[in-house]
């Protein structure tokens, strides 16, 4: 009897610990950690800070799974989603059509938009029409980078990295770059020698996921309704904008 409750115990604290394994299971999260205030490195630490980092550990919880970074870069994040690389990416990734043909779209989780920025003493670049025929930098493969491709006669400089397309501005290489808003609000605190203008596109934020694990993307949108109907969402928000 004793020997049969002893077993009995065993079994269940071995199944116990079975499901706990499942249940702190890794998220690895692909992002490009260029893009404050979204993802981006701690200069001194290397740990993973912003909006999307604290957003994608509060889903990480919810769903009882401990997130892990993959830092990646942009233009390599689909491909590596694609490739198993990692489960999700965070990015600040902009819900787009085209990208839908490839991946799954979590729920949205932030309104963006596009916006120009300019050296802050140019009063002749107002909105895109002014930029016809000009030379514009952007991150390849991003809306900016999509927004700059249809401007007559635009000449594109694209960069693998965000911060790099915002310095051929303040440099003077080129007179503009077209970037995402909350990012350019950060650069134009970080740096008095550039500003942006009124936003030039409606876009919405989401968190990409393979087409057909349906599971997860369940499981993500579950969380992401539980951390805005739980205020948490609101508070993330609010440490970062
Ligand atoms: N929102 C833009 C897009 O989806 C730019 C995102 C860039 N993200 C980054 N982490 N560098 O194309």
């Amino acid at each position: 009897m004793k020997k049969t409750l002893i077993v009995l115990l065993g079994l269940m604290l071995a199944l116990g610990v079975g499901f706990n394994v499942l249940a702190s299971g890794v998220l690895k999260v692909g992002t490009s950690a260029d893009f404050p205030p979204f993802e981006y490195q701690d200069e001194k630490t290397g740990e993973y800070l912003g909006f999307d980092v604290d957003l994608i550990k509060a889903v990480g919880e919810k769903m009882g799974m401990e997130v892990e970074i993959v830092n990646t870069a942009w233009d390599g994040l689909i491909p590596g989603l694609l490739t198993g690389n990692f489960d999700c990416i965070i990015s600040a990734m902009t819900i787009t059509e085209e990208r839908q043909k490839a991946v799954d779209f979590s729920d949205e989780y932030f309104d963006a938009s596009q916006v120009i920025v300019t050296k802050i003493d140019n009063d002749d670049i107002l909105g895109v029409d002014d930029l016809e025929g000009k030379e514009i930098s952007v991150q390849i493969g991003t809306t900016g980078d999509f927004e700059a491709s249809e401007i007559e006669g635009a000449v594109v400089k694209r960069f693998n990295l965000a911060p790099d397309a915002i310095q051929e501005v303040r440099n003077g290489s080129v007179p503009a770059c077209i970037i995402d808003l909350a990012v350019a609000e950060e650069m134009v605190k970080a740096y008095n020698d550039i500003k942006f203008g009124e936003p030039i596109t409606v876009e919405t934020y989401g968190i990409a996921i393979r087409k057909g694990n349906t599971e997860l993307l369940g499981k993500v949108n579950k969380a992401l309704g539980e951390l805005k109907e739980s205020g948490e969402y609101d508070e993330i928000h609010g440490e970062w904008f």
